[in-house]
Parts: C-alpha cells; structure tokens; sequence
C-alpha cells in the first residue's frame, strides 16, 4: 500500500465534506499503513499548523471524537502553491519522496498544469499513482486533451479517475445481484424486459455551485457519470472475471452501443428543466440564480432522456434516465419493469390493469430491493382469479455505520486496484453521447422547462418519472435512512 497521499485542493469543498471525513473513518478503523502522511496542497497561504486548525474545526461535528481528529492531523502537512502555475509546483513539492498517490480534487481546468508539475517533481515515477476527480474535461474534445496529457506523464494503469458512485456499497450490490442469481441472469434480456428506468432525485440545490453548474448543467455533472455508470451496471454484458480492464471492457461497449440523440427526434427523447423558487421539506428555497449564468448558455439543473442501447440484449428497451435538483424527494434507484405474462388467465384485474413484475433496486437515502409480483394471497377468500400486488420486499438491516464511497475508493487507489475507476476510453465514450444531446438540444433550439423547487421537474417530465416511490415506501425510506 502506499502510504504519502498527496491532496491537491485540499482546502476546497469536497476535501472538507467527503476526503477529509473518509480519510479519518479509515485512520480510526486503522485502515492506513502506520506511516502513512498526507500533504495537504492548495492555494491558500497558510502554516501546517493553520491548516490543521482549519480542518479540525470542519472536522468537529464527526463523531470519532478529538483524540482520533488529532491523530490524523499529525499525519498533515500543508504547502502552498499557485496551482495554475507549472513551474512553481515541482519546487514547491521537492522535499516529498517515495511512494505517492497524489489526488487531484480541482476543477478539471487545473489538472493538465498539475500533472506536468508533478511529472518535473519526478512524482509520477512508477510506481507513483495520479487520481482525478470528475468532471474529466466538459466535452468529448477537452476530456481527449487532458486524457492526452495524462497519458504522456504517466501509464493508463496508474490513473484513477473517480465516479464516486462506484464507490457506493449499493452500487456495487448491482453487479452483485446481476452476476450471483441465476434467477436474474434468465430474465435479464429484451426479451423479458420492457424498460428499465433510472432516477437520481436531489432535493439539494445548486447553491454555492452556481458558477460550476452555468458551465456543466445536470446533464454533464450527473447523467455523464453517475447516470451512465449506474446504467452500464445494468446493461452491460457478463465480464468473464472482475478484472479492472475486463469490467470495462464490458462497460465501454454499452457506451459505444448507446444511440446518439437526433435534433429531429430530440424533443420527444428529452425534457430540460430549472428549477424556480418554492418549498423543500417545507421550507421555502430561492430558484437557480440566473445572474451566474449571465452571458452563458442558460443550464439545465433537470434533465429526462429516452436511451437506447443498439445491440441484442437491448434493442427495443427504453432507458428512460432522469436527474434533478430541488426536487420532490432525494431518490436514486433503478427500476427494472419486466414484460405482462403472455397469456391472461384470471377475472381480477383485467389484463390491461394488471402491474407487471418490477424489480425496484433502491440505491438512496436507503438501500432495498423490492420485487413486484402477482399473487391471490391477499384475498384469500376471493380464490385465485383475483390478483393483487404482492410485493417482496429484500430490506436488510442498516448498517451501523454507512461507509462514505470515497473511504472505498481511496483505500483501492492506495492499493493499487482500478476496478472501480473509470479508463480512458470509457470517459470518451460516455462524452461522444453526451456531446451528441447537447448537439441535438443545439440544433433543435431545445427549451428548458421552470419547475416549481419541491416539484418532481417539468410536467412535460411526467413520463420519464413512472415508478415514483409511493407514499407507504417513502415512509419506510424515511425510517431507515
Ligand atoms: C456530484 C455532483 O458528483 O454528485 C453533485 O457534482 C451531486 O452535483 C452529487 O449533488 C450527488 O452525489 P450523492 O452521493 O449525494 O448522490
């Protein structure tokens, strides 16, 4: 394992909200080699011992307790350098030797400027590791750039770049369920299945983000990713191991196989929407600031999408792919809706009324798999010609602790495994479809719908939102979450 860490952007957001935190999880369940250090870097001038009173006050509300804070910090360096400036970093870092991963949690302009100071510190020497956070680039054409750059530093098996949502237990539970039951593996196919549907809901909004978010919109900050990531789990084709490259192997040709948006069809197959003021959780919320957004394309904090995947598993089945801001309720799950029995034999409901089986994978607030059946035990005195639901509901017990995804995924990048870590190629992949929707909206002149913050996004939506959590399941949600 190597044990130097070296955190750039190590004052900014995600490294107070999610690295920092994870990294304490692990030091405390004494996941980290006993030399392991961190260095901190950002653009701050600061001390070593600022920094430290900096991030033990972003640390307080942790439930580890001081002794275990004090503990980490003492593993923390902090150097200063302007980070936008090539030069001045390989001076900056000379003092560090030895085995390090270094994590760039930067806006992706910075990462090419970056990794050339790092590759002239000599710190991307094998066996030295570089990870990056996403977004990589905004389009097929920067992502390309900065993939160029990556490449001419350091060897493709020694980058690691995050989707955190690959980090997520539940995520990983989808590879779990499609490849352990042969149940699934039977059904898993055009044949049996009709549509599968994906939803991330946040009721969080783009707050504090504005300028990043007039640059990306929901559909390169959420569906190029997440989205796409949780739907290539779904699709993708059985990978003979869990090799690294031959996962992603099987994950870039379901990329490959998705169908490009067209500006003639593009109004059917998307909605785009942003969110106005309104009322989340009762309390009332401000709209997307437009004053950001000044002089830039208007974004998009909402977008529904039809998606295609052209290959024989898939031909024919809608994947019908949603994500918003300020919305009803914070939901992520992937519902799988299977095709009506072929033949109908019963009074109760009429066929054309009857619910056909669902598998619901529910990834958050809290994990559970409901399977959807049919079945006359609810009524039993009405005798098997009358049907009710009879859903199957797989919940686990919670578990004391829900690991962050980032404590998996720094753990795997000190370690060396890139299982879970997005190649070159699939990032590529992923941006030539998204670059093709945003083409289409382009050419089409596509609008971005208001919705009242609160709301379940634009009413034009309405279809791409099927399997909303009922009332009875949010409830349960709730509970457990
Ligand atoms: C990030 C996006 O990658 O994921 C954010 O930039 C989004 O806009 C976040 O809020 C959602 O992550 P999670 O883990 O809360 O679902």
């Amino acid at each position: 394992m190597h044990d130097t860490l070296l955190l750039f952007g190590a004052t900014g957001d995600l490294a107070a909200r999610q690295l920092f935190p994870s990294l304490l999880h692990l030091s405390v369940d004494r996941l980290l080699p006993d030399a392991f250090r961190i260095v901190a870097v950002a653009r701050q001038p600061m001390s070593t011992a600022e920094f430290r009173a900096w991030l033990s006050d972003k640390l307080a509300k942790e439930p580890s307790g001081g002794d275990a804070v004090g503990a980490l910090l003492a593993r923390i360096d902090y150097v200063h350098v302007d980070l936008g400036d090539a030069a001045a970093i390989a001076p900056a870092l000379s003092a560090i030797r030895g085995r390090c991963v270094s994590y760039l949690a930067t806006p992706p302009y910075l990462f090419t400027t970056i990794a050339h100071g790092l590759k002239a510190a000599g710190l991307l020497e094998e066996p030295s590791r570089l990870v990056l956070e996403k977004p990589i680039g905004s389009d097929l054409a920067s992502a390309r750039a900065i993939n160029a750059t990556l490449a001419a530093c350091l060897s493709e098996d020694r980058i690691f770049r995050i989707d955190h949502y690959l980090g997520k237990a539940a995520v990983q539970n989808l590879l779990a369920l499609r490849f352990g039951n042969t149940l699934l593996e039977a059904v898993w196919h055009h044949r049996w299945i009709e549509s599968v549907d994906i939803l991330v809901a946040e009721t969080a909004g783009v707050d504090g983000r504005e300028s990043y978010y007039a640059d990306y919109g929901a559909l390169r900050d959420m569906v190029q990713n997440h989205v796409l990531q949780l739907l290539c789990l779904v699709a993708m084709e059985p990978p003979s191991s869990l090799d690294a490259d031959v996962l992603r192997d099987e994950k870039v040709k379901v990329l490959r196989a998705l169908r490009p948006l067209r500006a003639d069809t593009v109004a059917g197959d998307s909605v785009r929407g942003r969110y106005d003021a309104g009322l989340v959780d009762g309390e009332p919320v401000r709209g997307f600031s437009l004053q950001a957004v000044q002089g830039r394309e208007p974004v998009e904090t909402f977008v529904a999408l039809r998606a295609s995947i052209d290959n024989w598993r898939w031909a024919g089945v809608p994947f019908r792919l949603c994500t918003g801001k300020r919305l009803a309720q914070r939901v992520t799950q992937v519902v799988v809706n299977f095709r009506p029995t072929s033949h109908w034999l019963f009074e109760k409901p009429r066929r054309e009324r009857a619910s056909p089986n669902r598998l619901v994978l529910r990834l958050q607030p809290s994990e559970n798999i409901e399977l959807q059946l049919m079945g006359s035990l609810a009524g039993p005195e009405w005798g098997a010609l009358q049907l009710q639901p009879l859903p199957l509901d797989l919940s686990m017990e919670p578990p004391l602790r829900r690991r962050i995804a980032y404590e998996r995924l720094l753990l795997d990048a000190l370690n060396g495994n890139s299982t879970l870590f997005v190649r070159s190629d699939e990032v590529e992949a992923a941006w030539t479809w998204i670059d093709s929707i945003e083409a289409a909206w382009r050419e089409a002149d596509a609008a971005i719908l208001p919705y009242m913050a609160g709301s379940w996004g634009p009413g034009a939506a309405a279809d791409f939102l099927r399997n909303l959590p009922t009332s009875a399941e949010r409830a349960r949600t709730v509970r457990s979450a």
